[in-house]
């Protein structure tokens, strides 16, 4: 028998800095250290027509007649001025079309928050959510997109490459573990019951990290997007999901699933409109704190049979994990702060929708018709289209809004944007249905109708 060499951590961690020389030398041969992501300028066409909604010759006579209006840049060629997407926003804040404002629908009360999630890997998660980011922001919404996914595809996409863990949603849930064991040592728990709970203590290992002392503000970053902010994730995060299983032995109590929630009640009502989140492709500590703060549940879903078979087995899971929160904690929100959320946790709309769409594939398209006729209204009429338009060749992934028309064909941008807009106004029309519900008295879980397509078809 010939003795075969043995691979432990050590040879794991030797093959790890082998792959880190070679990655830091690629990074140095493809991009300056320094070179960071910036907004480009919308031309007067866009500004008109796709952002404020207005008729371009409407549009110039405004801004002659005004000339205090921020005014764009002009081309050398002098046709076509190019606005800055802060140009654009004072442009919404003090253009009136006939009476009717151009700023955007916004209910009183906190910022609605949308989870993107899927189980599935590469169901299109990260590009969903960064479309409707962006779409919103030139629609006039300030927006918070928390990335959960330690793959940090959305981070990188916002241009945010070197971010330090403890910034993450692995610092927001360490810290509340700090927070909420001193409060729950502090406060007289289990009154009901009249019996204490015992003491918890938190190891020096992970006070001395020193993030309680972290403020709200510190975990959010700004982005090349004016009205974009984003709390990033990174590789080292990925650890998350190890530490805080740690987390839980050491103080069983603690709701962890709660700490986001907890972490968002801070942040005043009025500093954003719309939260998205990007969800990893697992269920996790992460996945569930970002499933139990959020308000509307946008699950994507590639058109292929296996897409179909895991999104089915996602809210299969997803449903037993809320299942179990609400059997195990059911009513804490009494007890414990749980950041304003209810328990059993309920979702003011939950909708589906297909990605990488190609409307002459009739696989595609039996796809689309099965899943209308399994989700009925939960599906969302307009699929996302596979689109080459959506850029992943440049140093950062970029969206359609981003992308210069004069970069590809017109009919290409064209195309690639109406397809994201449409999932846009989808998601605006569920969104604004779905926000007056917040301030009012808190909705209880129901179970959702067969949809009588599925009644039909004895499914
Ligand atoms: N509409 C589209 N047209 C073309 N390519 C797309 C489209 N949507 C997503 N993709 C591509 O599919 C791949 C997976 O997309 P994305 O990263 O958004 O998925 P994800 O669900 O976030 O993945 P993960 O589970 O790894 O987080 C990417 O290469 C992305 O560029
Ligand atoms: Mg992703």
């Amino acid at each position: 028998m010939t003795d075969r060499p043995l691979y432990n951590h050590t040879a794991l961690a030797r093959l790890q800095s082998a792959s880190l020389r070679l990655q830091t030398h690629i990074r140095r041969q493809t991009f300056s250290p320094d070179m960071q992501k910036t907004l480009r300028r919308f031309s007067s066409w866009e500004v008109a027509e796709l952002i404020l909604g207005l008729n371009q010759s409407t549009f110039r006579g405004r801004l002659a007649a005004q000339p205090d209006l921020p005014g764009g840049e002009v081309e050398p060629d002098g046709r076509q001025r190019w606005f800055s997407l802060e140009e654009i926003n004072e442009l919404r804040r003090r253009l009136k079309v006939g009476r009717r404002s151009l700023m955007p629908q916004r209910p009183p009360g906190r910022a609605l928050r949308t989870a993107i999630a899927n189980f599935k890997g590469g169901a299109g998660k990260s590009t969903v959510a960064l479309h409707l980011a962006h779409a919103a922001a030139l629609d006039g919404y300030r927006v918070l997109c928390i990335d959960f996914d330690p793959q940090a595809t959305l981070s990188h996409a916002m241009g945010l490459t070197d971010v330090a863990e403890d910034y993450t949603v692995w610092g927001i849930i360490a810290r509340d573990l700090i927070h909420e064991t001193d409060r729950m040592n502090a406060g007289p728990t289990g009154a009901a019951s009249g019996t204490a709970l015992p003491r918890r203590t938190i190891p020096a290992s992970i006070r001395d990290l020193g993030l309680d002392t972290l403020r709200t503000a510190d975990f959010i970053k700004p982005t090349a997007w004016p009205t974009i902010d984003l709390i990033p994730s990174c590789a080292n995060a990925a650890f998350v999901e190890f530490a805080s299983a740690q987390y839980r032995h050491l103080n069983p109590d603690w709701t962890f699933f709660a700490a986001v929630a907890r972490y968002l009640a801070q942040i005043p009502d009025d500093a954003y409109d719309l939260v998205f989140f990007d969800c990893p492709p697992a269920i996790g500590y992460q996945s569930m704190n970002a499933v139990f703060a959020a308000d509307m549940l946008w699950i994507p879903s590639g058109p292929g049979y296996w897409e179909y078979d895991s999104t089915t087995s996602f809210i299969g899971q997803l449903s037993e994990a809320l299942g179990d929160l609400a059997a195990g904690y059911g009513g804490a929100e009494e007890e414990v702060p749980t950041g304003g959320v209810t328990l059993p946790k309920t979702y003011l709309d939950i909708r589906f929708l297909m990605t990488r769409f190609e409307p002459g594939n009739d696989l595609h398209r039996a796809m689309l018709e099965a899943y209308g006729k399994v989700f009925g209204s939960h599906l969302c009429t307009h699929p996302v289209e596979m689109t080459r338009a959506v850029d992943q060749s440049g140093r950062f992934l970029s969206s359609i809004y981003e992308t210069d028309y004069r970069d590809m064909t017109r009919e290409t941008w064209r195309r690639a944007r109406d397809t994201f807009d449409r999932a846009y106004t989808e998601f605006l029309g569920t969104a604004l249905a779905a926000w007056p519900k917040l301030s009012a008295p808190s909705p209880r879980g129901h179970e959702p109708q067969e949809t009588e397509d599925a009644q039909a078809q004895g499914l």
